[in-house]
Formats: structure tokens, C-alpha cells, sequence
């Protein structure tokens, strides 16, 4: 399968930023665990700090023949419409990712604008919260 991994906002700093919430490995190490551990599967891993950036390369999943996306939005989960519109305008199927366990930190981050136009939702496995997406496809 060709799956295609988004990191949105601030994710790039994973490994640097709030270490006891997120980990102490980088984003990359991380893509690099997942890589390795979906070795049947095509991985593409992109990140972005911008909102329009993000609907851009969901729009592009649907041409360039990715089978399901791996969305960990950061932040824009909790109020991107934006970002929610552009995963409703693909068929390609989008699993909401978190690494955290957002139901038990702030009230603001219990609310996704996402999770509706969403197959699934995946949240509190840290890393592996990915994998554990990315396997949802195969079911
Ligand atoms: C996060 C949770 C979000 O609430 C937060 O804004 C992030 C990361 C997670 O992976 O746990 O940036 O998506």
C-alpha cells in the first residue's frame, strides 16, 4: 500500500518540545522507525508547519495513487475547517492520528474538527499510534 504520513504544525520540533508528552526522538527517527517496521508498504512522510500547505498535499494524495493518509494534524485538529474541507473533498481515506492521549490533557484539545470526515481516530500510543493507523488500512 502507498500511505502517505502528515505531520502538521509544530511536529517538527518533536524531540525537542515537551519531551515527557511527546518523546525524546526526533520526528525523523520516528519516520524512519515507521519505515522500518511497514516494510510491505510504500511510506511517504511529509510535514508542515502551514495550514494551506497541508490541504495542498491531501488534495495531491487522491493523483499521486496513496491508498490512505496518516494525518497527526498537531494543533489544526482543534480548529482547522480548512483543513477538515480538504479531507472531505478526497475520497482517499484519512485516519486522525495523536500521539498524546488528548482526552486527558487540556479541554481544548478534546474537540476535533477532523475526527467527522475521518475513518478513525488513533490517540495515546505515542509513536506507534502511527503504526497502529497505518495498519487500520490493512483490516
Ligand atoms: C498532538 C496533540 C495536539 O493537541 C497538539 O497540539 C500537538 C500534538 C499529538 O500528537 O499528541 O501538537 O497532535
Amino acid at each position: 500500500m502507498k500511505l502517505l504520513f502528515i505531520n502538521g504544525v509544530n511536529l517538527n520540533m518533536t524531540g525537542i518540545r515537551e519531551k515527557g508528552i511527546y518523546g525524546a526522538q526526533t520526528l525523523d527517527e520516528i519516520n524512519a522507525e515507521i519505515a522500518a517496521r511497514l516494510t510491505g508498504d510504500e511510506c511517504v512522510f511529509y510535514q508542515s508547519n502551514c495550514e494551506g500547505e497541508i490541504c495542498t498535499s491531501i488534495h495531491n494524495a487522491q493523483q499521486e495513487g496513496v491508498d490512505g493518509i496518516i494525518l497527526n494534524a498537531g494543533a489544526f485538529t482543534h480548529y482547522s475547517y480548512a483543513i477538515r474541507d480538504a479531507i472531505a473533498s478526497v475520497t482517499v481515506p484519512v485516519v486522525e492520528v495523536h500521539m498524546s492521549n488528548v482526552h486527558s490533557r487540556e479541554e481544548f484539545r478534546h474537540k476535533s474538527v477532523l475526527a467527522e470526515v475521518c475513518r478513525g481516530v488513533v490517540c495515546g500510543f505515542g509513536k506507534n499510534s502511527y503504526v497502529l493507523a497505518a495498519e487500520s488500512f490493512k483490516l
